[in-house]
């Protein structure tokens, strides 16, 4: 069972303590010159310390150890991850990309040896960007925790329970679920079972719930289904492993005793978890559809107004009950990038080939919509209400940048679906002319 609390939102301040250790939070002050417990007291600062009120992020610690004494960092070699966007030659092709590959049997990897890049944008160094990754792992991270410094991680699990032991306490996170691990959290995942996923990661910015406008206070992702660990902390003296992203590549360090230590904790940054299942979806009951920034659960803002870095968008179970209306998906070309995957089921704009674990891209300006038989169908069909999209869960990262492919995604997974084009092949004309 998860030991989880509810957030009341974004921002909101939570205080947490190991129940093994009660009254180990100090009381009226944050740092004082001797902890409770004997506790070392350390800030984690997801913002800059002048963020103004609403948006700043940070949380204390109070922990066995701090977090420095370890040994020096060295690269970590095995590793697909790549945030290089320079290593292909440009391709405006829509891309498509069969279920990728779990690790064989007898071939170990854990979260960390199985995260590869796919695609990404923009520049760490400057923290403006994004990079897409998926993992594919058959063992549990073994006396190893891994954090980024480069930015947020939203994990969206395809296949298998992700058991995440975080610095903040643990979390359980299944497929129809998602996690958003912060910037510079720790963090180590356990599995019963070979494991797959997809995670859009963001540079040095944070994701945050959109604005609903005339929809109200309430609708989309509500702020209270958002839940938070509660403190759990191990005392273990044993060779363990931190492994850290840093400038798009992986470095390993060691120390001698586990990094799970913090008895308890307060603040306003923490890893947080989402079941896709409590998403309000809205939509017309009328005739026509919403854009689908309708879906939209979570985003990350760039600079410009309205612009994502990065919105994550789902396509849950729901009704259709729009009038005189093509009601799949329109046919579309869009300045912004749509990088999609599929959780279970079936896509409603795609008769067959997007599968469950596979996923699509289509670039800047690159046109896509339904394939032919999926166009012939709601061409053809009797508008009366359905459910669409039952037993299916897709999502979209949606982003306002020019996503390049890795060697990885376009070589090295030997995933991409170089036919992909051809469902758009059959695509009939109607046209009947003009009247004689
Ligand atoms: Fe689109």
């Amino acid at each position: 069972m998860d030991d989880l609390k509810y957030m009341s939102g974004f921002g909101s301040e939570f205080k947490s303590e190991d129940p093994r250790c009660p009254q180990s939070l100090p009381k009226g002050q944050n740092s004082p010159q001797k902890c409770p417990y004997g506790l070392y007291a350390e800030q984690l600062s997801g913002t800059a310390f002048t963020a103004p009120r609403l948006e700043n992020r940070r949380s204390w610690f109070y922990r066995i150890r701090p977090s420095i004494g370890h040994d020096p960092f060295k690269p970590f070699s095995n590793s697909n991850v790549r945030c290089n966007w320079d290593q292909q030659e440009p391709d405006p092709n829509q891309m498509r990309w069969m279920p990728f590959d779990l690790p064989k049997s007898n071939e170990k990897r854990d979260f960390v040896e199985g995260l590869n890049t796919i695609c990404g944008s923009g520049e760490i160094k400057g923290k403006n960007g994004l990079a897409i990754h998926v993992y594919v792992c058959n063992v549990s991270m073994n006396n190893r925790a891994f954090y980024n410094a480069d930015g947020d991680f939203l994990i969206v699990p395809q296949k298998g329970t992700l058991k995440v032991t975080t610095e903040f306490g643990k979390l359980q996170v299944r497929p129809n679920e998602i996690v958003v691990i912060q910037q510079g959290m720790r963090f180590s995942i356990d599995i019963d079972e070979p494991s797959r996923g997809y995670i859009l990661e963001v540079f040095g910015r944070h994701f945050c719930l959109p604005d609903l406008g005339p929809i109200g206070a309430n609708g989309l992702a509500n702020a209270r289904d958002f839940l938070t660990p509660v403190a759990w902390y191990e005392d273990r003296d044993v060779q363990y492993e931190i492994i850290g992203k840093y400038q798009g590549k992986l470095f390993v360090c060691n120390q001698d005793h586990s990094p799970f230590d913090v008895v308890a904790w307060f603040g306003n940054y923490v890893p947080y978890k989402y079941d896709l299942a409590n998403f309000m979806v809205i939509n017309s009951v009328t005739f026509d559809h919403c854009d689908p920034s309708i879906f939209t659960l979570l985003t990350c803002q760039s600079e410009m107004k309205g612009t994502a870095i990065a919105d994550f968008v789902i396509f849950p179970p729901r009704w259709s009950v729009q009038e005189h209306t093509f009601r799949p998906p329109y046919y579309h070309r869009n300045c912004m990038s749509e990088f999609m995957g599929l959780i279970f089921g079936n896509y409603e704009a795609k008769a067959e080939g997007f599968q469950p674990g596979g996923a699509t891209l289509h670039s800047t300006m690159t046109p896509h919509g339904p394939d032919a038989q999926c166009f012939e169908m709601a061409f053809n069909e009797e508008l009366k209400p359905k459910r669409v999209a039952e037993g299916t869960m897709a999502f979209m990262f949606e982003t306002c940048m020019e996503l390049a492919v890795t060697e990885w995604g376009a070589k090295t997974c030997q995933k991409l679906d170089l036919e992909y084009y051809k469902c758009w092949k059959n695509i009939k004309k109607h046209f009947t002319g003009p009247a004689h």
